[in-house]
């Protein structure tokens, strides 16, 4: 009997608790203006719409903001995510002036400054913050990115490289794709359709060093003209905006450095 009645008291004390910090913490309201276009009305004009979200409230991320929005203010808000850890490049987006990633990217805990929210720029708009990748994934595909090999290992298992090999490798294979560098590269602004952009390159150069990789001769004609590689004037931004902490300008330099040894 005592045992029930101590279970009671404990539920009590922790429902007083809980009642305490609902009321008692002032609301931290925090202004996102976030960038809305609505392909179904095609005669408005893409806005930005203000929301206001209790950081009390919210998870420290701006992706957890923006999901708060839509859960709560307005189920028409449209983004892409899934992985919420910088995983799967899908919540890529300019947040306060910045390409990143809304899952990695914290929430500026300063109330008095609003966070401005827009899609990637300089790209074509699906809806809201969600940009139309076709033309990057078809840019990706065309630089063929997968091993190329005559011959299957004698074993008929893996394709081994030494440790140096492989160590080659690092700072590049970690790429998401989310396109963020690609999109604040002034030069990808006003040639995309031909300047692949320092993500692509970034892979191209990939399977560029592969050691086990048989295609680096057509690899590199496939760069060897005008627009392809050659539109990089090496402004970095592209590295100074990767979410990852990537170095594509680097990477671009070392293909031109390749060319040019060739
Ligand atoms: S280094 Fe090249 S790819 Fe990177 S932002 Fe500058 S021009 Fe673009
Ligand atoms: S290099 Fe960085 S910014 Fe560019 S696509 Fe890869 S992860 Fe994104
Ligand atoms: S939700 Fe996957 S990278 Fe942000």
């Amino acid at each position: 009997m005592s045992g029930v009645l101590r279970r009671c008291a404990f539920r009590l004390a922790g429902t007083r608790s809980l009642a305490t910090t609902a009321t008692d913490i002032t609301p931290r309201l925090k202004t996102f203006k976030i960038y809305r276009w609505n392909p179904d009305k095609p005669a408005e004009k893409p806005r930005l719409q203000e929301y206001q979200v209790n950081l009390n409230d919210c998870g420290p991320m701006v992706l957890d903001a923006l999901l708060k929005i839509k859960n709560e203010q307005d189920a028409t808000l449209t983004f892409r995510r899934s992985c919420r850890e910088g995983i799967c490049g899908s919540c890529a987006m300019n947040i306060g002036g910045r390409n990143t990633l809304a899952c990695l990217c914290k929430i500026e805990p300063d109330i008095s400054k609003q966070t401005k929210i827009y899609p990637l720029p300089h790209m074509y708009i699906v809806k809201d913050l969600v940009p139309d990748l076709t033309n990057f994934y078809k840019q990706y595909k065309s630089i063929q990115p997968y091993l190329q090999r005559s011959k299957v290992p004698e074993d008929g298992k893996e394709n081994l490289q030494s440790i140096a090999d492989r160590k080659k490798l690092d700072g590049l294979y970690e790429c998401i794709l989310c396109a963020c560098c690609s999109t604040s590269c002034p030069s990808y602004w006003w040639n995309q359709e031909e300047y692949l952009g320092p993500a692509v390159l970034m892979q191209a150069y990939r399977w560029l060093i592969d050691s086990r990789d048989e295609a680096s001769k057509i690899r590199k004609e496939m760069l060897q003209n005008s627009m392809s590689l050659y539109r990089c004037h090496t402004i970095m931004n592209c590295t100074r905006t990767c979410p990852k902490g990537l170095n594509p300008g680097k990477a671009i330099a070392e293909i031109k450095k390749a060319l040019a040894t060739d």
